[in-house]
């Protein structure tokens, strides 16, 4: 089953090859991108990821070929497409196609791609069991605030952690836990959650946002600071958050034990509020509808 892709204003499915050699995301890793989750075929959560995006693609000189609406537009249709019913989108935006140089011409047009996959979500007993991690250097540049796509510090730490046997790994920089490969890290001690503020040394998780705005609904009391490498011993409990794994417990860093290696109270107050969260995000937001004219 091919899945439905969005190149440049059009719709064919991922068997047809679209990127030029010469475009920019290929060979400078000069784009962004995004990943959103569908459930009963609607987005949950697009606008913020809308925005995340618009916000990386004015940090880095690129015009965003989409407006809200637009982007809005395209993405529904592409959902409407797609014969699954859940699964994930990724969007890469490139500056565009040019003679290679390091130099990049003003007026490009920027490449916009976008695809939809399914995927396996984790199930009640994964959720349940959660993930062992390993902590390694944060190797990436330094503008982490910007979900680009030079993924190499964070790919050669995801493979390190999965021959650990592990499912994440923890950046370590300047002695402090930044976040994950591919995930937000929050911590629980002393009755409080712990999370990295937003700066430039991690993304703006959308799940991670959520995430707070829940806890201080619950009356969590909610500490963003960057935790100290040492801090990680004695933990009372640990999850990472992303798109594809919502709020996932973390029951062992470097196989030290957190909380005896069960999901932790807190943890999973946040799971089953987030998951209904997520839900009735995706349900409230319209089904698809077709494009009004011409993209
Ligand atoms: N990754 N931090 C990093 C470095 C990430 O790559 C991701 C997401 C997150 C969580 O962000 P969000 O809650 O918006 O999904 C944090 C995506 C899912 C990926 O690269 O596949």
């Amino acid at each position: 089953m091919n899945d439905v892709l969005y190149f440049n204003g059009r719709f064919t499915t991922t068997a047809e090859r679209v990127l030029g050699v010469e475009d920019r995301g290929f060979q400078f890793g000069d784009a962004v991108y995004e990943v959103f989750k569908f459930l009963d075929q609607r987005p949950a959560f697009l606008l913020d990821h809308y925005r995340r995006m618009d916000r990386g693609l004015r940090e880095i000189d690129i015009r965003n070929p989409w407006d809200e609406a637009q982007f809005d537009a395209v993405m529904r249709e592409l959902i409407g497409r797609t014969s699954f019913a859940a699964g994930i989108v990724y969007v890469q935006v490139s500056r565009g196609e040019a003679e290679r140089a390091h130099f990049y011409p003003d007026h490009i047009q920027p490449t916009a791609v976008a695809y939809s996959r399914a995927f396996r979500f984790p199930d009640a007993a994964k959720k349940e069991r959660g993930i062992r991690v390993i902590t390694t250097p944060d190797l990436r540049w330094k503008h982490c605030e910007v979900k680009s796509v030079n993924l190499l510090a964070n790919a050669l730490a995801k493979k390190r952690a999965e021959r650990a046997g592990a499912g994440e790994a923890l950046l370590l920089g300047e002695g402090l836990v930044r976040e994950g490969a591919s995930s937000s890290f929050f911590v629980v001690s002393g009755g409080r959650l712990i999370t990295h503020p937003l700066d430039e040394h991690i993304l703006p998780g959308v799940v991670r946002d959520r995430v707070l705005s829940l806890a201080h609904g619950a009356q969590i009391r909610v500490d963003e600071r960057p935790l100290r490498e040492q801090e990680l011993f004695g933990l009372d409990e640990a999850f990472i958050t992303s798109t594809t794994q919502g709020v996932m417990p973390v029951t062992e860093i470097d196989e030290r034990e957190i909380g005896n290696s069960r999901r932790g109270e807190i943890t999973t107050a946040l799971q089953h509020l987030f998951d209904e969260m997520e839900r009735r995000d995706a349900q409230t937001s319209a089904r698809p509808s077709p494009l009004p004219g011409r993209l």
